[in-house]
């Protein structure tokens, strides 16, 4: 089996990831059924790296299909430590501007129908969520981020790195209504989106250190002088940055191979375990 170090999902329109080299693909069996997509596993920069296509390749899942505690289960068996999460958002703040890249540190989950546990069937934990994002990750992604302005792309616009907000994580797959957008901005949401949870409890679970790279494709439709989220509109603005993330999380990989392992996510069940199991690779 192939092992990797870090894992890197990708959301709405980054199905591959760019630079990989002596790839190969793994349909990887787990407990809970099939991940969303082969995984695909290859070097960057010296680093082990396993790349998966959180919707599959031909965007074929909505958010509540997605399997994500296989997806996890999947990562975790190839020896991922380090997920970074690529996802793309509707903005919640004025100041997040459509196009711009924000690294939450906080998730509100207001999922309802998704499996979001490894735990159950007589094994009982209690992991922390405290802190569900693992800030050596997200310092690499923001050192990632610097590194990228410098580069001048042809096409590139000048974009604003934010640090820190809440991702609040809906359902889907409709858009939010109006009255429901307010009432995550008046929560203190500053993103909103359909997969990081419970793709993020679950990680912590696996003693997967995570960081979401989110991107802002939208305004959402609280805004009173910009039209309503569109999946058109969301996908076009995507589409521009997709290159863009994929040389951040580049750079991240690299960083993050020449740091030495110490996220406190690596020892979550140490203090959440009531009782022992197996469940986990
Ligand atoms: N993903 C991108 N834009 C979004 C929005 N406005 N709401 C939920 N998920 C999104």
């Amino acid at each position: 089996m192939a092992r990797a170090l870090i894992g890197v999902i990708g959301g709405s329109g980054l199905y591959q990831m760019e630079g990989l080299s002596n790839t190969s693909e793994h349909w990887i069996e787990t407990p809970f059924g099939l991940p969303s997509e082969a995984i695909v596993t290859g070097e960057l920069h010296g680093v082990s790296v396993a790349f998966l296509a959180r919707h599959g390749r031909g965007h074929r899942l909505i958010p509540s299909e997605v399997p994500y505690r296989a997806n996890i289960h999947a990562l975790r068996q190839l020896g991922v430590r380090y997920i970074l999460s690529l996802s793309a958002v509707g903005s919640l703040r004025e100041e997040v501007r459509p196009l711009d890249m924000l690294l939450p540190d906080q998730f509100i989950d207001l999922t309802r129908k998704r499996d979001n546990t490894f735990f159950g069937d007589g094994a009982v934990a209690h992991v922390s969520m405290a802190d569900p994002i693992c800030p050596q990750v997200a310092d690499c992604l923001a050192r990632a981020f610097g590194l990228t302005q410098g580069e001048s792309t042809q096409g590139d616009q000048p974009i604003t790195l934010h640090r820190g907000g809440s991702y609040v994580c809906i359902e889907g797959p409709q858009f939010s209504s109006r009255a429901e957008s307010h009432w995550y901005r008046s929560m203190g949401a500053s993103v909103i989106g359909m997969t990081n949870m419970p793709e993020a409890k679950l990680a912590r679970e696996a003693q997967i250190a995570y960081a979401t790279l989110a991107m802002a494709t939208d305004y959402d439709c609280w805004h009173p002088r910009e039209a309503a989220v569109t999946a058109e509109v969301a996908i076009a603005n995507l589409q521009q940055n997709a290159a863009r993330a994929q040389r951040i999380a580049a750079k991240a990989i690299r960083l993050l191979g020449e740091e030495k392992p110490r996220s406190p996510a690596h020892t979550a069940l140490a203090s959440g375990l009531v009782t022992p199991l197996e469940v986990m690779p």
